[in-house]
């Protein structure tokens, strides 16, 4: 098939290019840089760009397009005329689409969609017109909705912020924070994992119209998945549970993910991709999976130093002091 990324070198999609070529298909990568892995066809430009964008696409004449970086209803419509006729268009949306309160968990994808944020907000509105333009018009649409993917491009992220200094602190047998008691229900999946998902679903006329969780069965809490990390560093701290509303008052750099995210549990049921996509079968356990993710950002130099931040510290000698 010939297939064009939009996107194509970041953290999910390298993945996927990667995998698809291996699978022989025909591989345009479309990016502002112009960048593209060996094998695959560099396409340059800026999707913002929507007259200029829409006319490439349309001239291209794919059989398949995936969408990696659709982040509003304006990309969906200009996605909608750059990819009238197409065989199949796959979009990438998120579970933020359902917020954080649920009616029955895991939550199946026929779950009410209460987003409470801009992004998920508009990964829904996005959803809800491609699904539109396959019950209207037959637009071959699938739609798909990662949780935590994690690669060597996005590094290991944690609990209470967007931050990698945890990694660092546990090597210097710091202790970490987690929300409340760590057991908030998570999901993570690598992203090599992830990618026989998007190739798994293109072509197929059965998944046309239909939206899927990407997650792999099962779940983790964050305290085990920072305990998971300790085994791999080799390393034990203690984990120190600080309740959620201080953490909101401690003014924790980057906490936006923890209050929107990560403090709840967003837990999502993998049946429906498992029943349709059998490719779908993730290999990588979270031990695996981080193994390689910290030796990428080791080579990067991406683990910042512990030492120069403070309110981790903060924040622990404070709790410490309250439970004394
Ligand atoms: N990772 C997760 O945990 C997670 C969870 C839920 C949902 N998702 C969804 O997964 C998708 C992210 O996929 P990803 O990780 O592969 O993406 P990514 O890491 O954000 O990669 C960005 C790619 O898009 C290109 N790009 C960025 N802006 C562009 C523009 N204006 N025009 C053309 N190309 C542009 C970049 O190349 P250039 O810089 O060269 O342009 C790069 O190839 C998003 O839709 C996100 O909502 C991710």
């Amino acid at each position: 098939m010939r297939i064009v990324i939009i996107g194509g070198t970041g953290n999910i999609s390298t993945s996927v290019v990667r995998l698809l070529l291996g699978q022989g298909h025909d591989v345009t990568c479309y990016n502002r840089s112009g960048a593209a892995p060996d094998g695959a066809r560099p396409m340059q430009g800026n999707r913002h760009d929507r007259p200029a964008y829409e006319a490439a696409m349309q001239a291209a004449r794919f059989d398949a397009a995936i969408d990696m970086i659709g982040f509003s209803p304006e990309d969906a419509e200009s996605n909608l005329r750059a990819f009238r006729g197409i065989g199949h268009f796959v979009h990438t949306s998120t579970v933020c689409v359902y917020g954080i309160q649920y009616d029955w968990l895991p939550a199946s994808e026929d779950h009410p969609l209460r987003p409470i944020t801009q992004y998920g907000r508009d990964k829904a509105a996005m959803d809800a017109r491609y699904l539109r333009a396959f019950y209207e018009d037959g637009f071959p649409v699938t739609v798909l909705r990662p949780s935590t993917t994690h690669g060597p491009k996005q590094g290991l992220t944690r609990q209470v912020a967007w931050d990698f200094s945890w990694i660092d602190r546990i090597r210097k047998g710091k202790p970490i924070i987690v929300c409340g008691d760590g057991n908030a229900l998570h999901q993570f999946l690598h992203v090599d994992d992830a990618a026989p998902a998007f190739a798994g679903v293109l072509g197929h006329a059965a998944c046309f119209g239909q939206v899927y969780h990407l997650v792999a069965r099962g779940y983790t809490t964050w305290a085990e998945y920072h305990r998971t990390a300790m085994r791999v560093i080799g390393r034990e701290v203690d984990l120190i549970g600080v309740p959620f509303e201080d953490l909101r008052r401690l003014n924790v750099p980057d906490f936006g993910i923890c209050e929107e995210i990560f403090a709840h549990h967003v837990y999502y049921s993998a049946e429906k991709l498992y029943r349709d996509v059998p490719a779908f079968n993730p290999q990588r356990t979270l031990e695996d999976a981080m193994r390689d993710i910290l030796a990428a950002m080791d080579a990067d130099g991406r683990v910042p130093n512990s030492d120069e931040l403070t309110w981790e510290d903060r924040i622990i000698a404070a709790q410490r002091r309250v439970r004394a």
